[in-house]
């Protein structure tokens, strides 16, 4: 594949663009990793002069880079290379003077970060403005839809001017390097994966907590929920990455083949299962951070149905996981901003201890706010006790923060740029991915309703409501903090 001359970035004055994006291409630019001749073409509906936004630009580099990152000769270059041209993406005319931007170079990667509602129109005038040939590439940032049948509108849609191996869905979870850390961690050792099934796990729970509330997106946010918002993209892709048999290459379609896999093996959460499989939580006053908080309906300012937190158990029907629970939980105004996987393992089947407690192992894969690995293994405490050894969990730590400690970590968008840029589809969502990801997820919608389930109350500052917790103690399992 051909890396691009002109990168495309609808949406560029967004919030996205701004503390992400632009921050993201700097960076790729200042380490020479950006071809020498590409060009952006900023655009978005306000009107600005090219000037103007670069001056917006700078300003959100500003905002983002740390100073000492920030050579003036490179944020010029970086400057340099922008073009800003306005256009109401929902009018056919704009295309046209993009197009002419753009000359008849053939190798243009198109990032739409923007409403979906606009989708249809930009990708109708686009193709239009004949900027849909076989060297353009196009990403799309979610949501995809808000259910299977929107998300195939915007599919088939997407399809038609662009065919599956130019499209490249943003999941930027996928862009973490800690993420992308788990594949190395299951597939470059052998320590790990013989254990990696029902004979070996006893279960895993993956957590995203978040302490932030509505932020300024009341609009997109209540709309959908923490069920679509979180867990139809970035908690199901950690799953699958977690669960899916060794890909047979680290190429788009080996590691895409085995993560559907897993995808269409999530065991329905429907009608019948739903209450005692999901917990539906909102956050109402209370305090993070020590800080007093305001209740979602007060920042909303209505009362409204809207999940905040969700808390599932799900299954994997297939040989390796059969039995296997996946807790999944995420939520906004929690007690901290962690993410993290946990994989217990199975307890010894026999203790020669007596009744002395031991804590089965468990693999500790911290994702955010720092990347840490641990292990916890049982250790002779030191000492002689004369009533048999004691015995105490003890954590081993990986040490991945230290043995690339002077590494500056990347924005998960620098990855999937340069990916876009240079047309590597291996960390990008495949059509097949997202729709099992909403089959899953619009069951467990359509039972909530069948139910009647509307989310339960839970003081801001708390681990979601009381529901959660029994959730996993039901099973004898406590969420991991
Ligand atoms: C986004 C969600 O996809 O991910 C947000 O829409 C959420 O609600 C964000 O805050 C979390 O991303 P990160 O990288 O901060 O964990």
């Amino acid at each position: 594949t051909q890396p691009c001359t002109h990168l495309l970035l609808f949406g560029a004055t967004g919030d996205l663009s701004k503390r992400m994006l632009l921050p993201s291409l700097f960076g790729l630019d200042a380490d020479g990793l950006l071809p020498d001749s590409l060009r952006i073409i900023a655009t978005a509906r306000s009107v600005h002069d090219t000037a103007e936004f670069r001056a917006l630009a700078a300003a959100a580099l500003d905002a983002t880079v740390d100073a000492d990152r920030r050579h003036p000769d490179q944020v010029a270059r970086f400057l340099d290379r922008i073009t800003y041209v306005p256009l109401d993406a929902s009018k056919a005319e704009g295309f046209a003077a993009l197009a002419q931007e753009i000359g008849d170079t053939a190798h243009v990667a198109i990032f739409l970060s923007t409403a979906p509602s606009l989708f249809g129109p930009t990708i109708a005038g686009l193709s239009g403005a004949g900027l849909a040939g076989p060297g353009v590439r196009l990403a799309l940032e979610k949501p995809l839809g808000s259910d299977l049948a929107s998300s195939r509108q915007i599919n088939d849609a997407v399809a038609a001017a662009y065919p599956e191996d130019r499209t490249f869905r943003i999941d930027h979870y996928l862009g973490k390097e800690t993420v992308q850390n788990l594949i190395a961690l299951r597939f470059g050792n052998t320590l790990f994966e013989p254990l990696w099934n029902a004979g070996g796990i006893d279960h895993v729970q993956i957590s995203i907590a978040e302490t932030v509330g509505l932020e300024s997106r009341a609009d997109y946010y209540d709309g959908m929920g923490a069920l679509r918002d979180m867990v139809q993209n970035h908690m199901l892709q950690l799953l699958a990455l977690v669960a899916m048999e060794p890909p047979a290459r680290f190429d788009p379609t080996s590691v895409r083949d085995e993560k559907v896999k897993v995808l269409r093996s999530l065991r329905p959460i429907d009608r019948a299962t739903v209450e005692s499989h999901s917990v539906r939580g909102q956050y109402v006053a209370g305090a993070v951070d020590g800080q007093p908080v305001r209740g979602y309906a007060e920042e909303l300012g209505r009362s409204s149905g809207t999940e905040t937190f969700v808390a599932l158990k799900a299954h994997v029907d297939n040989w390796r996981w059969q039995g296997v629970p996946f807790y999944l939980r995420t939520g906004k105004r929690l007690p901290e901003r962690t993410s993290e996987i946990i994989i217990q393992f199975k307890p010894v089947p026999h203790s020669m201890f007596g009744d002395a407690p031991l804590k089965p192992n468990m693999l500790i894969i911290g994702l955010q706010p720092d990347e840490n690995i641990g292990l916890t293994m049982m250790a002779k405490a030191p000492g002689l006790d004369r009533d048999g050894l004691k015995l105490r969990s003890v954590p081993l730590d990986i040490g991945i923060n230290n043995a690339f400690a002077d590494v500056r970590r990347r924005i998960a968008y620098e990855r999937l740029l340069l990916d876009l840029i240079e047309g590597k589809q291996t960390l990008f969502v495949r059509r097949d991915e997202v729709e099992a990801q909403w089959t899953w997820i619009d069951a467990i919608r359509a039972g909530w309703a069948a139910q009647g389930m509307a989310p339960a109350p839970y003081a801001a500052g708390n681990w979601g409501p009381n529901g959660a917790i029994r959730l996993t103690e039901r099973d004898g399992v406590s969420w991991h903090d």
